[in-house]
């Protein structure tokens, strides 16, 4: 396996990470998935309060060192206490002392970011989690972020992006460079839907391309992303075979050539995905918050 370095810190993670969202309830199959990865020397497994799987990882991690385990705090969750009890929650869940990620999940505008992440500060400090990471943040949400924190730095920033998703090219990539912030990239299937039918072109152009190499479709996707050196796909397979499919992501290069031509099957400022309501989901957040329900 071969590893990237998560951030401005010297943490090895593995070129892909485990998604657990949506597992569905076949909880064998998905066990075996994972167990799976991480016998491939797959480091890194990212869950959230939200979704419900963290007591599902804490079952899975049991008795596996060396892993690095990476979950969310929900956004009606921000307030600085509840910040604190929602970690709580959340080592509970997964049977851990210390959580290696921390992420807010969505930017809540209804919330001051500042307590929020003196919040975030006082779990480092005391131990709770290692480093702080945010979620489906633009470049002004990251910057605020950042200047609320004194002493630790965001060492990532987890949003949507695929090759039918493409706006985190626009700015917030160039910005996260500079910073030396890693881009978790969430959904690099677009949720599945790039398999559909609609994007049968997509695939056939990503096929042949994979041919020379002697790799899929899904490979060349995740690899296009693999390439891009702040990015990290964080990939969900509850299909063992898919699974090892996409660990083979890993281990191959795709020339600069194959590079331009990936880059040039759509167009930079795609935008296809979850992202598409990022505004609404704010001002959804907001209006809860506001009135607190
Ligand atoms: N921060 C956020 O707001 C946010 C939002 C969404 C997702 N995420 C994170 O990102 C992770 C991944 O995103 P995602 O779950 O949306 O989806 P994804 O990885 O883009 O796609 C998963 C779908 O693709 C299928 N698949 C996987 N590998 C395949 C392959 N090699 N060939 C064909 N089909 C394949 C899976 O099928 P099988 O399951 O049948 O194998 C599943 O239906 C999530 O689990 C979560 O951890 C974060």
């Amino acid at each position: 396996m071969e590893y990237k370095i998560l951030g401005n810190t010297k943490e090895r993670l593995s070129k892909i990470g485990i998604g657990t969202w949506q597992l569905g309830k076949n909880t064998k199959e998905n066990e075996k998935a994972i167990s799976l990865a991480i016998s491939k020397d797959v480091n890194f497994i990212d869950t959230a309060e939200i979704y419900g799987t963290e007591k599902f990882v804490g079952r899975v991690i049991t008795g596996k060192p060396g892993l690095f385990i990476a979950t969310k705090v929900w956004a009606t969750h921000f307030r600085y206490e509840s910040v604190i009890k929602a970690c709580e929650r959340s080592l509970k869940n997964l049977g851990i002392k210390q959580i290696d990620l921390y992420q807010l999940h969505w930017p809540n505008p209804g919330i001051d970011i500042n307590k929020t992440m003196k919040a975030m500060e006082k779990l480092v400090y005391d131990g709770k989690i290692r480093y702080i990471g945010v979620s489906n943040f633009n470049e002004k949400e990251l910057k605020n972020a950042q200047e609320a924190m004194s002493k630790y730095e965001i060492v990532s920033n987890q949003v949507e992006y695929n090759l039918i998703q493409r706006t985190p090219e626009i700015n917030l990539m160039d910005y996260m460079k500079k910073q030396k912030i890693t881009l978790l990239a969430y959904s690099p299937f677009a949720h599945g839907a790039i398999f559909k039918r609609k994007y049968n072109e997509l695939i056939k152009s990503l096929n042949e391309l994979g041919e020379k190499y002697n790799k899929t479709a899904g490979q060349m996707l995740l690899r296009w992303l693999i390439q891009k050196d702040i990015v990290i796909p964080l990939t969900k397979a509850s299909n063992p075979k898919h699974m090892l499919e996409n660990i083979a992501a890993t281990n191959f290069n795709i020339n600069q050539k194959d590079m331009h031509n990936i880059d040039n099957l759509t167009p930079k400022n795609s935008n296809f995905g979850l992202s598409r309501f990022k505004d609404l989901i704010k001002y959804y957040l907001l209006f809860r918050t506001l009135l607190r329900i």
